[in-house]
């Protein structure tokens, strides 16, 4: 079983669109695959699963998608939290979270405080996601750090850059998950994927179930056993 499962969460809008809905309503949708995901994980002892929520792209949306996707994180949190709490789910959020909107901010914080001692699995929400950005700030921070002399420049290694990215509490992730069927990376994790399995699926996110979870651990077990044969 992978300790460490990274999902890009595509297809909510062309979910929606396909029934005759708004994206939104996709997104909607969307989100209660997530939490259909968060029990599938829980249930096949996988120990840190990582959802791709919101990206630093997709601000350029129509403004009502963003609000709409501001809004979904807080009223997620405010019915499912105490769930979580009981499930001995720890939330995490990796991104800016100083450039949300206030309401998405204090939600997301109140949660990671609420749940920052649960073990059992580890939702880490990528929001105001972006792989250049994390990779940007951890270069700014470690430069600032030089010029007050805390770091020499011959003391900087691949250990330094983990140590300040926004997942440095965490082991990269043995299997990436991309549904709506494009095979990019997509700004997502760019450091830490270097050597992680990707799986595809043309499945729609709101369509992601247990049974593809499993799908997608077997292909990639599978890659792996035919490597040592
Ligand atoms: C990509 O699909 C998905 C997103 C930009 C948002 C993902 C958000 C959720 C699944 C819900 C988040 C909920 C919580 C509780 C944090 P897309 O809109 O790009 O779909 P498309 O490719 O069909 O246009």
């Amino acid at each position: 079983m992978p300790t460490h499962v990274a999902i890009m969460m595509d297809g909510n809008g062309r979910w929606g669109k396909q029934r005759g809905m708004t994206r939104s309503q996709g997104h909607f949708a969307g989100a209660q695959a997530l939490e259909r995901t968060i029990d599938a994980a829980l249930e096949l002892n996988i120990k840190i699963l990582t959802l791709y929520v919101f990206s630093t792209e997709n601000w350029k949306r129509p403004k009502a998608e963003v609000d709409d996707l501001m809004k979904l994180p807080v009223k997620f949190l405010h019915t499912k939290l105490s769930k979580f709490i009981q499930k001995d789910i720890k939330l995490i959020f990796s991104g800016n979270i100083n450039g949300l909107p206030e309401p998405t901010r204090k939600a997301v914080e109140i949660a990671a405080e609420k749940t920052k001692n649960n073990d059992k699995l580890t939702v880490n929400f990528a929001l105001n996601y972006g792989g250049k950005n994390e990779i940007l700030t951890v270069a700014k921070t470690i430069i600032s750090e030089v010029c007050n002399s805390a770091m020499s420049v011959d003391g900087i290694n691949e250990e330094t850059i983990e140590k300040h990215l926004f997942t440095k509490n965490l082991p990269s992730p043995d299997l990436f998950i991309r549904t709506g069927g494009e095979k990019r990376l997509s700004n997502f994790l760019l450091w830490q994927l270097d050597k992680t399995e990707l799986w595809f699926t043309d499945v729609y996110f709101p369509d992601f179930n247990k049974q593809l979870l499993i799908k997608a651990i077997q292909e990639v077990n599978q890659r792996d056993a035919q490597k040592l044969s």
